[in-house]
């Protein structure tokens, strides 16, 4: 326990992680999609946690078509706004998505049992606040920026023109 990467591996996680996770203010970074994908992340994590032997199977195809769509919305993100770090980030989710993908394959082969699908909920649990603390929040932080560094060109463009209309009558604008 005393040395853990950010980058999704399974070595030195905290075993009791999933009970831990827990969806939060605290877990916000102001940007609706991904909030929203980070709040669902918590709970079919929390859901794979807490799995039988009857709906394992259904809570890891869970996780991972949940996992699909999450790492796509931050890819989307990503691409349309130029994103400069977007290797090492899709790199990460790359990680993740390789190890719930093989558990997932083998899963159904009936080749994994339920101690193993819950290790695999700690980590991805024991992976998620930091990946989220590191790259998600400067991802959001990032996007934030574009679309508030865009905003004042268009209100900009008001103020030209009403300048320019206002220039014409120069002795009414005093008076507004
Ligand atoms: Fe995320
Ligand atoms: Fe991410």
């Amino acid at each position: 326990m005393s040395h853990r990467h950010a980058h999704g591996r399974q070595e030195g996680f905290d075993e009791n992680a999933a009970e831990k996770l827990e969806w939060s203010d605290a877990l916000l970074l102001g940007l609706g999609p991904m909030d929203d994908a980070h709040e669902q992340f918590v709970q079919v994590v929390k859901a794979l946690a807490g799995c039988n032997a009857v709906t394992a199977l259904g809570c890891l195809q869970a996780v991972e078509d949940h996992l699909l769509a999450h790492f796509d919305t931050e890819r989307e993100l990503m691409e349309r706004t130029g994103y400069p770090s977007m290797d090492c980030h899709l790199d990460e989710h790359q990680k993740v998505l390789d190890t719930v993908l093989q558990v997932n394959q083998l899963a159904k082969a009936g080749q994994v049992g339920l101690r193993d699908v819950r290790r695999l909920a700690a980590a991805l649990a024991d992976w998620f606040p930091k990946h989220a603390t590191y790259l998600d929040s400067a991802l959001s932080a990032w996007v934030s920026k574009q679309r508030h560094g865009g905003a004042p060109v268009i209100l900009r463009r008001h103020i030209a023109r009403f300048v320019e209309h206002e220039s014409v009558q120069p002795e009414q604008r005093s008076a507004a």
